[in-house]
């Protein structure tokens, strides 16, 4: 019995509120590793139309910096995604079946069939990270800047004009969520930015109903609504987290990415 299993024992009776399975639990729960080497998986994001998890690496002793893998969850092929430079976040417009790749010279779209990336005319920027909904959020590169990409045009997040944000996610409800090194903001319907709480965050991510979470590199929380916040589970070294179709976490330590399988028989 590995170390992850034993702490996910150690849990016992906790259940999952705010999901489709209110009485999912993690009692027999199973970890499942689905890749393993990979330095600092990061930026983790599922396509759930076709069940496919992407996710970036730091590359050592190479001219580029960061690569973008592709992993289809259906049968373990995987494989790395070419033309794209300095590969590092993934989002997914669900609706409109587009994965977002970005680089470090702008953002991609993936092409499902020669498992490539082609550059879109969005934006020249290094991309830290992007989260899709209705439009498509990004922060960029060292600026610490958030923009959104709305109608063909891209322009700095309004309601964050005045504030750094290195992560950005967003609500059902509009509600527009942030971190940077201070901690956890909302910028919510009253239009003022308010302090949620000083978590050291490295991964926004939403479940297929558009419930947000994040981790930290030692929990799991979700977001309830507004500054409200749950922690799911606490694991050991969590480098980024991801959420498939089922519900099931998805997470990076530091040198791979493991599925945390959900015992759902108590579910009705
Ligand atoms: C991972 O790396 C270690 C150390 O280099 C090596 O022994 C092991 O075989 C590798 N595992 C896989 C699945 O590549
Ligand atoms: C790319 O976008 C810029 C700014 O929106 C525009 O001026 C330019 O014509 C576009 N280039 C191409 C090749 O579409
Ligand atoms: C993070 O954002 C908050 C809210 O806008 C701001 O008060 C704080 O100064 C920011 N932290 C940094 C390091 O810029
Ligand atoms: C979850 O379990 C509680 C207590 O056993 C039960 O009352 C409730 O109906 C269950 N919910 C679902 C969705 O099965």
């Amino acid at each position: 019995m590995n170390l992850f299993f034993y702490i996910v024992l150690l849990t016992l009776g906790q259940t999952l509120g705010n999901r489709n399975c209110e009485n999912a639990s993690f009692k027999n729960s199973e970890i499942e590793t689905l890749a393993i080497n990979f330095t600092m998986p990061y930026q983790l994001a599922v396509d759930p139309n076709t069940n496919t998890l992407f996710f970036s690496y730091s590359l050592q002793n190479s001219e580029e910096s960061f690569k973008i893998v592709y992993l289809d969850l259906n049968n373990q092929k995987r494989g790395e995604v070419t033309g794209i430079s300095g590969g590092f976040a993934q989002t997914v417009d669900v609706k409109n079946r587009v994965v977002y790749l970005g680089g470090s010279d702008g953002i991609y779209q993936f092409d499902y069939e020669t498992k490539s990336a082609n550059r879109l005319n969005i934006t020249k920027n290094s991309i830290w990270q992007m989260f899709f909904k209705e439009y498509l959020y990004y922060t960029i590169s060292l600026n610490e800047e958030a923009y959104v990409y709305k109608d063909g045009v891209a322009a700095k997040v309004k309601q964050l004009e005045n504030t750094r944000a290195s992560l950005i996610a967003v609500d059902n409800n509009h509600n527009i969520y942030f971190a940077n090194s201070s901690g956890l903001y909302v910028n919510d319907n009253d239009n003022a930015i308010k302090h949620i709480g000083d978590y050291i965050i490295n991964g926004f991510t939403s479940d297929i109903n558009g419930n947000i979470f994040f981790s930290t590199l030692d929990k799991i929380y979700s977001i309830i609504s507004g500054t409200s916040v749950k922690q799911i589970i606490e694991l050991n070294d969590i480098h980024g987290l991801a959420i498939d179709a089922k519900g099931n976490y998805i997470y990076s330590t530091y040198n791979t990415v493991k599925r945390l399988k959900l015992d759902v028989t108590n579910c009705s």
